[in-house]
C-alpha cells in the first residue's frame, strides 16, 4: 500500500511517522512545498525503522506529485495553523487556495486515491477538496470527529480515573465550536456515561471538548499535532487494512439527517471504498437542535468559500 501525505509540517509528519511505525503502509511519501523540508523529514522519520524495528519507507519530495504517482490514500494537511486569537474559519481564504491546487494535483497522478483532508477549517476545506477532486464523495471526507472525540474520551478516562480504550463515544457536527458531543452515545466499558458522571460535570467535559483545539493553540502559540497526526493516521489504516472501522468522519449529506449538499460530522463504516456508509442515529429534538447550530456554522463558512468561487 501506498500512502502520501501533503504537508510536512507538525500533522504531516506525526501522521507519516504514526503510518511508518505502525506499518499501516509499506511506502510513505511526504510532500511539501518548502525546499527539502519533506525529504528531511521523512529521512528522519526513516532513520527510526531500525531502532522501532519496521520496514516501511518513508521518502521526502519538494513538490514533485509524480513520486505519489497511484497512491491508494493521500492525507491532506496543507495550510497555515491557527495562531492564538484565530478560529479556524480565519484561515479559509488561505488554505482554499492551497487545498485546490493540492487536490488538482493529487488527483492527477492518483485518480483512484481515497482523499482525507486534515486542514482547516476543516468542513469546508474537505468541501473545497470535493469540488476539485472530481470524485464520488465516498472517497472524499475529512478528519475531525477521531480527533473530537479523541479529546473527549481523554478528558472522560480523566475524570473517571479508567482506561481510554474503554471509552466509547459519537460526536457529530462541524469541527469548530459548535461540535456536539453526545453523552446519550457515550460509554464507559459498556456503562452509559450518565450513570459514572452527574450531569453538571459531563457537561463541563463536553465544553472543554468543543474548545479542545483552542486550549492547545493558547498553550502552544500554535495548533496541535499529535492527536491530529494520530488521528489521520487511524482513518488511513481502516481504509487500507478494510477494517470497516465505525469513526465519526466528515461527510457529504446528500438526504441524511435532513441534511444536503452540505459536509458535516456523521459516524460511517470506514473501509477500503472509503465511506462505505453512513449511519443515521434517532438523535433527539435536543441534539437535533445541536446538529442544526453547526449545520447552520458550516453552512456559512461554505457560502463564504462558493462567493470567493464565483468572483474567482
Ligand atoms: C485542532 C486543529 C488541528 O483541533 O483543528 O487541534
Amino acid at each position: 500500500m501506498k500512502v502520501t501525505v501533503v504537508g510536512a509540517g507538525n500533522v504531516g509528519a506525526t501522521c507519516a511517522d504514526v503510518l511508518a511505525t505502525r506499518e499501516i503502509a509499506n511506502e510513505i511519501v511526504l510532500l511539501d512545498i518548502k525546499e527539502g523540508f519533506a525529504e528531511g523529514k521523512a529521512l528522519d522519520i526513516w532513520q527510526t525503522a531500525p531502532i522501532n524495528l519496521y520496514d516501511s519507507r518513508t521518502v521526502g519530495s519538494t513538490n514533485d506529485y509524480s513520486r505519489t504517482a497511484d497512491s491508494d490514500v493521500v492525507v491532506i494537511t496543507s495550510g497555515l495553523p491557527r495562531k492564538p486569537g484565530m478560529s479556524r474559519d480565519d484561515l479559509i481564504a488561505t488554505n482554499a487556495g492551497i487545498v485546490k491546487t493540492v487536490t488538482e494535483n493529487v488527483v492527477k497522478y492518483s485518480p483512484n486515491a481515497i482523499i482525507i483532508v486534515v486542514s482547516n477549517p476543516l468542513d469546508v476545506m474537505t468541501y473545497c477538496a470535493y469540488l476539485n477532486a472530481n470524485m464520488p464523495s465516498s472517497r472524499v471526507f475529512g478528519m475531525a470527529g477521531v480527533l473530537d472525540t479523541a479529546r473527549y474520551r481523554a478528558f472522560l478516562a480523566e475524570e473517571l480515573n479508567v482506561s481510554p480504550k474503554d471509552i466509547q463515544a459519537v460526536l457529530m457536527g462541524g469541527h469548530g465550536d459548535t461540535m456536539v458531543p453526545l453523552p446519550r452515545y457515550t460509554t464507559v466499558g459498556g456503562i452509559p456515561v450518565t450513570e459514572l458522571i452527574d450531569e453538571a460535570r459531563l457537561n463541563e467535559i463536553i465544553e472543554r471538548t468543543k474548545f479542545g483545539g483552542g486550549e492547545i493553540v493558547k498553550l502552544l502559540g500554535t495548533s496541535a499535532w499529535y492527536a491530529p497526526g494520530a488521528a489521520a493516521a487511524q482513518m488511513v489504516e481502516a481504509v487500507v487494512r478494510d477494517q470497516k472501522r465505525i469513526f465519526p468522519v466528515c461527510a457529504w449529506l446528500q438526504g441524511e439527517y435532513g441534511y444536503s449538499d452540505i459536509y458535516l460530522g456523521v459516524p460511517v463504516v470506514l473501509g477500503k471504498n472509503g465511506i462505505e456508509k453512513i449511519i443515521e442515529l434517532q438523535l433527539n429534538d435536543a441534539e437535533k437542535a445541536l446538529l442544526a447550530d453547526s449545520a447552520e456554522a458550516v453552512k456559512s463558512v461554505m457560502d463564504v468559500l462558493d462567493n470567493m468561487n464565483e468572483t474567482a
